[in-house]
């Protein structure tokens, strides 16, 4: 068993977490028992926790085990039935500076995502003021119902932090996406939240962010495979540590809500470039994570164009413009730019001579070679090269992970 390395892991970090308020919120899934781990690891630490548990929770774990473990009484409903004393959501969603809810089932994510509050706990919720986040835990045919998918998308809009369930043997002895997340990976992302630093406070940043589209008529253009989640994550990054975001993002299927983030959507290359002229000059750092279309069609045809008597056809193109050299050639002084090199050969000549060319600090070189690294992927594998000849080279990780590398490598330069 291996509750006392737990446990020996939260002495380490003894004191990390004190004077953080935490509410823990425990919904009625088999995972339950598993919060009693999470609860001991976060008092550990130092935090003041306060369980807020559903009616079906407490047929999982006994509010006795919680209140001993926690020092205070456990929360479940609206009115004690003892006293009548009532128990206020709104204290506690102000006095929380953090809300878990470990396990989510699909029940309470279903009512967080719809202000369903009909039990204190989602009650809790709708108060809470500062971050939320949930382990989701269920069988993997729940998981995987489209209401669940839809729900689990509708929460990560509104800015809850979803801690993915892990694949493993579930309760029902079926084999698939649905185990909570272990106690002492949810208590590293608790740490790692109250971890976060600020040092992009009061700086803005401009980011571009997945493909262009060139359109050749109505319904055809050129593209590319970019799907932006670097440069999403790059911009939720920047926010959560601070800074004011625009993120210019091209035709792309995914959300932003951090509330420093204000997304300006375009699809060509010459949109995507008057977008960040706007804010350009105003902006302390600029990250150019799109893969801008390098062509376009030099005429557009404003009807579909046919097939039927066209055997051959050219295509001709033009030159678009490179957002990140033109608008290194017009930087301030202390403005730091960054810039993406994805390449397939001669890989770090080829980065270097884009970062000298287009004025660039830094240069994030990403290769088609390395598994994981390319469009698409939650994951990339890069080498940080920097104008003063330094590099670092990361392994493959998480594109989360990525961006804070490299805004930490631009937080290590800034002024
Ligand atoms: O020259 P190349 O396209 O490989 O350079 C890649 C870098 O330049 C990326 O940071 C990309 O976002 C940026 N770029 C741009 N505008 C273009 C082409 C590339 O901003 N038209």
């Amino acid at each position: 068993m291996s509750f006392p390395c737990y446990i020996l892991k939260a002495e380490n970090k003894m004191g990390i977490l004190s004077g953080k308020h935490i509410v823990l919120g425990i919904t009625g899934g088999i995972a339950a028992y598993k919060s009693v781990t999470l609860l001991r690891l976060l008092v550990k630490a130092g935090a003041e926790v306060q369980v807020v548990i559903t009616p079906s929770g407490k047929e999982f774990i006994t509010p006795v085990t919680l209140a001993a473990l926690s020092g205070k009484p456990v929360v479940s409903e609206f009115f004690s039935a003892n006293t009548g004393e009532w128990h206020s959501h709104v204290d506690l969603g102000l006095w929380a500076d953090l809300m878990v809810i470990a396990p989510a089932t699909a029940s309470t994510i279903g009512k967080m995502a719809n202000g369903i509050a009909d039990n204190m706990l989602v009650t809790t919720y709708l108060s809470a003021k500062e971050h939320v986040m949930i382990a989701p835990a269920m069988d993997l045919d729940m998981m995987s119902h489209p209401s669940t998918v839809r729900n689990l998308k509708t929460l990560k809009e509104d800015g809850v932090e979803i801690i993915e369930s892990a694949s493993g043997e579930l309760a029902s002895h079926l084999v698939g996406k649905g185990r909570m997340e272990e106690p002492e990976r949810i208590f590293d992302r608790v740490v790692a939240f109250f971890n976060k630093k600020k040092d992009l406070t009061g700086k803005k940043v401009v980011i571009t962010a997945g493909p262009t589209y060139e359109k050749i008529d109505p319904v055809r253009f050129i593209g590319n495979y970019s799907t932006g989640k670097m440069g999403f994550a790059i911009a939720e990054e920047c926010a959560e540590r601070g800074a004011d975001v625009v993120l210019v993002a091209g035709p792309v299927n995914i959300t932003v809500s951090h509330p420093n983030i204000q997304r300006i959507d375009v699809g060509n290359a010459r949109e995507m470039l008057a977008a960040v002229e706007t804010v350009a000059a105003k902006s302390d750092i600029a990250v150019f994570s799109a893969a801008v279309a390098d062509y376009r069609p030099q005429s557009y045809s404003d009807s579909k164009i046919k097939r039927e008597g066209i055997d051959d056809m050219e295509l001709r193109l033009i030159k678009n413009p490179d957002i990140a050299a033109a608008i290194g050639k017009i930087k301030k002084a202390g403005q730091i730019l960054v810039g993406f090199a994805l390449e397939t050969d001669n890989e770090r000549e080829n980065a270097l001579r884009k970062m000298r060319n287009k004025n660039l600090d830094f240069v994030v070189l990403n290769s088609l070679n390395d598994k994981g690294a390319c469009f698409g992927t939650d994951t990339n594998k890069i080498t940080i090269l920097d104008a003063g000849g330094g590099e670092r080279n990361f392994e493959l990780k998480d594109k989360r992970l990525v961006a804070k590398d490299i805004i930490d490598a631009v937080v290590s330069v800034l002024e």
